[in-house]
């Protein structure tokens, strides 16, 4: 295995374990296979199970083919975005899937590559694109996007709070030279933010994660596919979500909330009216995360959040029927 392959697996053991599978037949949407790691994990602790694997990056799904080759043909890939999950469920021959695995963010192999631009720390092309069939890229956004647009950014995204100041310096440099190079947007976060304040993240990371989340619409991603996997879950079936900063695992919380959730009627009310039935049962009340062992062999684990629920049996009730306590 060369160095630009190496993807440790977070929480590999609690991933497994997230999906009680047993010895029968059962499909598990993977929706980040990466390199495969956790597919392959999962494949060789339940020989019944196939996987659909999807990831939006071509290199991955290379990758992923030759990690889990040994599996045959009970691994089909295929590429796109998670939240096409559903159409690509259709489209494999399934209408239910058993699992579901969401393992979000960037892998090692496409951080540590200069040529995708996803690093501040090594000068490349301000690409950053998950998928490079996609048209837009870091430097388009940067060199397009309105001041205000820039700021909201920089602001949602990257939680800076020199968010206007930052976009206003975008603007002003870009029209005398445009952004083409990962260099070229440190240098502006060094000139316009200056160093970051001991024992916070270094700045250009903030503005980085800011601009990838943007390009690669990571967070509209995400809500769109865990309602698809509500949608297409088998009862019983699981959700499995790893998420690597705090905006993502709030959208899979309050997610997960929501769906448990059986009446959002006003207090008061004698009968339900809303209707509103639980979709989903929460397996684990607080996210789990990695070891003391795991996080000093893999220092990207150290922020990993996995969060697991199950699809529950939906019967439409008759609200009129439903009395609240
Ligand atoms: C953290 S890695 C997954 C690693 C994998 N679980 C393993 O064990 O090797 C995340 C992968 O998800 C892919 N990805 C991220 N967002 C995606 C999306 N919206 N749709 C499809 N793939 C996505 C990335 O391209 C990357 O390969």
């Amino acid at each position: 295995m060369t160095a630009e392959w190496v993807h440790q697996s977070v929480l590999l053991n609690e991933v497994v374990e997230a999906f009680p599978f047993g010895g029968e037949r059962k499909l598990l949407i993977d929706g980040t296979l990466g390199n495969g790691g956790h597919s392959a994990a999962l494949l060789r602790k339940y020989p019944g199970l196939h996987i659909l694997g999807i990831d939006r990056d071509k290199d991955a799904l290379s990758r992923a083919a030759e990690t889990l080759a040994f599996a045959g043909d009970r691994v089909t890939l295929v590429h796109g975005n998670f939240s096409g999950l559903a159409g690509k469920l259709q489209e494999y021959g399934a209408e239910k899937a058993d699992g579901i695995l969401l393992d979000i963010g960037v892998s090692s192999p496409q951080l540590d590559d200069p040529s995708r631009g996803f690093s501040w720390r090594a000068d490349g092309p301000l690409d950053m694109r998950m998928d490079r069939t996609s048209p837009e890229n870091a430097s388009r956004l940067l060199n397009r996007a309105s001041e205000a647009d820039l700021a909201e950014i920089f602001r949602e995204y990257g939680e800076l709070r020199s968010a206007r100041k930052l976009a206003a310096a975008v603007v002003e440099t870009r029209q005398k030279k445009p952004f083409a190079t990962t260099l070229d947007l440190v240098e502006l976060c060094d000139r316009v933010l200056g160093k970051s304040r001991p024992g916070t993240l270094p700045m250009p990371t903030l503005v980085f994660q800011a601009l990838r989340i943007a390009v690669n619409d990571e967070l509209g991603e995400l809500r769109q596919a865990l309602q698809a996997a509500v949608d297409v879950l088998s009862p019983g079936g699981r959700l499995a979500v790893i998420s690597f900063h705090s905006l993502e695992d709030r959208i899979v919380k309050r997610f997960f909330k929501e769906e448990a959730a059986s009446c959002v009627c006003p207090p008061g009310l004698p009968v339900c009216v809303c209707g509103k039935e639980s979709t989903l049962k929460i397996i684990t009340p607080h996210a789990l995360t990695a070891t003391d062992e795991e996080r000093s062999a893999n220092k990207r684990s150290a922020c990993a959040k996995l969060r697991v629920a199950e699809k529950k049996e939906v019967h439409f009730n008759d609200t009129n029927q439903r009395r609240h306590p």
